[in-house]
């Protein structure tokens, strides 16, 4: 697919701006555009911003990218990234909220610096007594429990690399990804709280652990209190070994490139990819974008990120950014819709949050539920509302600002990605003049562009593929395990290194209008967003073939006015077995035991036959015009065209009785 074929692109206002209003300009940490001309020397800049962070030993070199691709920042650099989020704050700031945090059932807990810092301690202590060291991977499958941020920072405080795993996820996938790191200790929760309902997170733990040898031992966290076997010899409960340890632990003095995390996503094959973070680099681009594309006044901001710490938003602006610039956060546990549709508002009212950071996916839900919601409640607190996850289109964008944001709140676009590992496309709302669906301009110290196939930069006014061309302090580095996918997934198309030029593609199509905004148009590749969420349409079609009764099936995104893209599958049929509901049903429910339910498809329609062309090709494109109801233009090319209309046809039967994009 190429951008100019995607739809998304429909209906994009390039004219209507808004300037930021003088109550944020006035005070803002970023008050000039300056900032981009000083960070023309792109390492000056980063050098600056790391200056932020607490170090043991000063690095030599800014940037070694003598290996390019592979990155090396602030090199020779010793740090522990924990006394950049923890101790410093200690002396002047112990007493100060880190997290408000707030239970879905209604139950509640302030955590102070001082507080969060002893039980890291304690947490890292029990880490170290069930063996773990350094280098040591640490898979964590767990809900937004306060244990859960602790659990990422204890694993750094020992300079032992976490591995979450989103609670929504299965078990065979969070065993591959065990696998995968090969983890010797995993951190988990007897269940979590979602919508009234308890998700078996041990249980499903166990299912897991069934397929994997590496795992030593396990931390249970209880929470939901549903019964839970404790396989003796291998599972503690957290509260039973952490609460006999001491509160103090000196932190593991780690080296600037030494890996952080690894944080497991979906690219364009079946099996996930394990993204490399490393220390330094990672910890100064999330702290230096938490201050300037969220206006972050620390002491005063009250500064609430939605995202699950599962994905790298929770990683880099739940954890890291804020704790790193001694931030007051707010971490909810649960559902939007938990006990009533105006929970978070609720939630924003109580805590007095000035900074909300949330989904294009969420806003649409809320605009859908209506006005009434956030009607309910004093919303006045906002100052900055910011967006992450997927292109937000302008009448989303329109409400969120008006009926959120009373106006007049700026709206931050942030684009960005797992491999990234901090914003990079944003405004800064104290400078920029923003249009609704635009994330506007490359941050301060990043180098963007919009290319053609040739990888030639194309004119204002044009789309293309979106690229950086330079590198960036939290740039991924690497692939865990495979160097050589990471070149070819990333890399490849557009640089040339016989002249020494490294281009990263993003996987994501872009254009820029005539005043140089850039308008992020979704991704050009075989990865689906839903509701934010990145799937690989060949993790599914694998997940889906290996059901018994599936012969083959093609699995493509549709665009979906709620969650951005709703999943649909086409299958045929080994054998004699009728497609039927039933089969439906069993169908989608293996996709949920495979991947999770984030990944089950909404329609799955059943044919003899999928359209390829003459090489044996399966032609999503065509898929994706029949499931959003477009004119199928020329299908010549194919070497079975008349299974096309009987397709077209079963998929419209199919929509009338499709299942709800969120069920
Ligand atoms: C998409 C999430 C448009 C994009 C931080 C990207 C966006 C993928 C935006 C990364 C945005 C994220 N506008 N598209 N503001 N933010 N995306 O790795 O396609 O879960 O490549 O990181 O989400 O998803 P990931």
């Amino acid at each position: 697919m190429s951008p100019s074929d995607h739809t998304i692109e429909a209906l994009f206002d390039e004219a209507r701006t808004f300037a930021p209003p003088d109550s944020v300009r006035a005070n803002a940490i970023v008050s000039s555009e300056a900032i981009y001309d000083e960070a023309a020397d792109f390492e000056a800049f980063w050098a600056k911003q790391a200056e932020s962070l607490v170090w043991r030993e000063p690095y030599d070199q800014v940037l070694d990218w003598s290996k390019a691709p592979f990155a090396r920042w602030f090199v020779g650099g010793r740090l522990n990234v924990t006394e950049s989020c923890l101790d410093q704050h200690l002396a002047e700031r112990g007493d100060r909220v880190a997290y408000y945090w707030e239970g879905e059932p209604g139950d509640r807990k302030v955590i102070t610096y001082r507080e969060l810092y002893a039980e890291v301690c304690k947490l890292a202590n029990a880490l170290a007594e069930v063996g773990v060291e350094k280098g040591d991977r640490i898979a964590i499958y767990m809900g937004m429990v306060p244990e859960l941020p602790v659990a990422l920072l204890a694993c750094a405080r020992l300079g032992a690399p976490h591995s979450v795993v989103f609670g929504g996820f299965s078990a065979d996938a969070l065993a591959d990804r065990i696998n995968d790191a090969q983890a010797k200790v995993l951190i988990t929760c007897d269940g979590a709280w979602r919508a009234g309902q308890v998700v078996p997170l041990k249980q499903m733990a166990d299912e897991a652990l069934e397929q994997t040898t590496s795992i030593s031992s396990v931390l249970v966290v209880r929470r939901t209190e549903n019964e839970v076997d404790m396989k003796p010899g291998r599972d503690i409960w957290y509260h039973e070994i952490v609460s006999r340890q001491p509160g103090g632990r000196p932190a593991t003095e780690c080296d600037s490139e030494d890996l952080l995390y690894l944080l497991y996503t979906s690219g364009t094959t079946a099996k996930p990819k394990g993204i490399v973070h490393t220390c330094a680099g990672y910890l100064t681009a999330v702290t230096a974008t938490m201050r300037m594309v969220f206006d972050l006044h620390e002491a005063q901001d009250i500064f609430w990120c939605t995202a699950d710490v599962g994905w790298v938003t929770g990683h880099s602006y739940v954890v890291y950014g804020p704790l790193a610039n001694g931030a007051t956060s707010v971490l909810y546990e649960g559902a939007p819709q938990y006990p009533d549709k105006d929970r978070f508002w609720d939630i924003v009212e109580r805590y007095k949050v000035t900074v909300l950071y949330t989904a294009p996916t969420s806003i649409r839900t809320f605009m859908k539920w209506g006005d009434e919601y956030p009607g309910r409640h004093d919303l006045s607190s906002l100052r900055i509302l910011g967006t992450v996850g997927e292109p937000i289109n302008p009448e989303a964008w329109m409400w969120y600002r008006d009926v959120i944001g009373g106006g007049v709140t700026p709206v931050v676009d942030t684009w960005w990605q797992t491999e990234t590992g901090a914003h990079i496309i944003a405004p800064l709302p104290g400078v920029t003049t923003t249009k609704p669906g635009s994330a506007t301009f490359p941050l301060p110290g990043i180098a963007a562009d919009v290319v053609d196939d040739e990888g030639r930069s194309v004119p204002l006014g044009q789309g293309g593929y979106l690229v950086l061309t330079r590198p960036w302090p939290s740039m991924l580095r690497g692939i865990y395990g495979d160097d050589n996918r990471f070149i070819e997934t990333y890399w490849r198309r557009f640089s040339r290194p016989e002249e020494g030029k490294w281009v990263y593609f993003a996987g994501d199509g872009a254009k820029r209008d005539h005043d140089g905004y850039y308008w992020l148009l979704g991704r050009v590749d075989d990865v689906m967003n839903v509701s934010g969420h990145r799937i690989s349409t060949l993790e599914v079609e694998s997940a889906l073939v290996d059901h018994p009764a599936v012969a083959e099936a093609a699995v493509i995104g549709r665009n979906d006015a709620t969650t951005g893209q709703a999943i649909a599958a086409f299958v045929t049929l080994r054998g004699t077995r009728e497609g039927d509901q039933a089969l439906i049903t069993e169908l989608r429910d293996h996709v949920a035991n495979k991947i999770g339910k984030i990944a089950r498809p909404v329609s799955i329609v059943f044919t003899e036959e999928l359209p390829k062309t003459r090489s044996g090709k399966i032609m999503r494109r065509l898929l994706r015009d029949i499931s959003e109801e477009r004119h199928l233009g020329d299908i010549t090319t194919l070497a079975n065209s008349a299974v096309v209309e009987e397709i077209a046809e079963r998929a419209r039967v199919q929509r009338k009785s499709a299942a709800p994009a969120d069920a």
